[in-house]
């Protein structure tokens, strides 16, 4: 079996910070409750001009170049959104264009916030099959436009950003190891938005009832989390043969610093292990966790041979874990 790993990577967050201050303005909040319950004091949000793919090729940009290849050397684009810029077409397709990367097919992966361990397992498989040599993973979301802005439940989460990564062939015993995906579907209100799909069309009324935004019941949510993360990088750990002793550093989806504590505790991994920066960007679903690699990177701390695991979970709801050694 080929080694696959990164060989580029990139970010990309709007210019626009929304403060906890902000979000006072807006619904009866505070930044103590905002900060206490979540960890997050500030998010940002896309321009009005920018779409979830103007994101996604920000961040795709920066990739190609850290990999020093063309645009046309990609063979597949896969895209981790629930945000694409329109519905029915495939927003993936969008950043095709853009990057004019002519020689690459392209499809949107759907797992909302495990969109980028779904994605990046995909293309591992795809490189590992024979069929591709380079995919490039991305994961951009612009959950900004589908909160409610009068909704302090939800609201106050959520972030826009992206994150890409060049997925190759990579020196023998590097790159992904282990990556397991789980589901434990529901078909409630959990976490969802309920009209605009086929089952409930927009109507004037459903969006009189604001149900066209994001509706989540935070509870169910932050319990299923608390036992989803360490269950699925336990996992990925046994299918790995790998020590949890041995990560080096643990990527989580950067939802609620609550639940990033009670998983690692779990987990027995020491807390300095972990890379956190949810205060600067809330939750950018399947875009966090891409986001603060990306950051690690910048800030020099990943070095080649590092063992570290990323782990999210979302709405599905989704969960899984990966695990890679570092090899660049
Ligand atoms: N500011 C002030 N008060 C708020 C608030 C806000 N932004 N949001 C909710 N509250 C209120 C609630 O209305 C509730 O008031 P009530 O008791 O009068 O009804 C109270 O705070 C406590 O709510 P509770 O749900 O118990 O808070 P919590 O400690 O569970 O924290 C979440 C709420 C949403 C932060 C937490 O449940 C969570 O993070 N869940 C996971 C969500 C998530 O990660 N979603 C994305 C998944 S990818």
């Amino acid at each position: 079996m080929k080694s696959v790993g990164i060989l580029g990577f990139g970010k990309y967050v709007p210019e626009k910070i929304m403060t906890n201050a902000d979000w006072e303005k807006l619904v009866d909040t505070s930044d103590e409750w905002i900060t206490t319950r979540t960890g997050i004091k500030e998010r940002r949000y896309a321009a009005e001009d920018q779409g979830t793919s103007d994101l996604g090729v920000e961040a795709s940009k920066i990739a190609l170049k850290d990999a020093n290849i063309k645009a046309e050397d990609i063979d597949l684009i896969i895209l981790a959104t629930c945000t694409p810029d329109y519905r029915a077409q495939n927003c993936s397709s969008l950043i095709q264009n853009k990057l004019r990367a002519k020689n690459a097919a392209a499809f949107d992966l759907e797992a909302a916030c495990s969109g980028f361990i779904y994605s990046l397992t995909v293309g591992k498989a795809m490189i590992q099959s024979g069929m591709y040599k380079k995919v490039l993973v991305i994961a951009a979301e612009s959950i900004s436009r589908i909160i409610d802005m009068q909704d302090r439940n939800t609201g106050i989460l959520f972030g826009d950003g992206a994150a890409a990564a060049v997925l190759g062939e990579v020196e023998e015993g590097y790159g992904i190891i282990s990556s397991y995906l789980g589901t434990e579907g529901v078909t409630d209100g959990t976490l969802r938005i309920k009209a605009g799909g086929t089952r409930y069309p927009i109507t004037q009324e459903r969006f009189d009832n604001r149900e066209h935004f994001i509706e989540m019941n935070g509870t169910d949510v932050f319990k299923f989390a608390v036992k989803a993360l360490p269950y699925a990088t336990k996992k990925a750990a046994e299918q790995g043969n790998i020590d949890l002793k041995n990560i080096d550093m643990v990527f989580p989806h950067q939802a609620n610093l609550r639940i990033i504590k009670s998983a690692v505790k779990k987990l027995g991994i020491p807390y300095e292990k972990v890379y956190i920066n949810l205060e600067k960007y809330g939750n950018t679903s399947a875009a966090s966790i891409g986001i603060a690699m990306s950051e690690a990177i910048d800030e020099g701390k990943l070095k080649k041979g590092d063992l570290i695991a990323l782990t999210g979970f979302g709405a599905g709801l989704t969960y899984g874990s990966l695990i890679m050694k570092w090899s660049k």
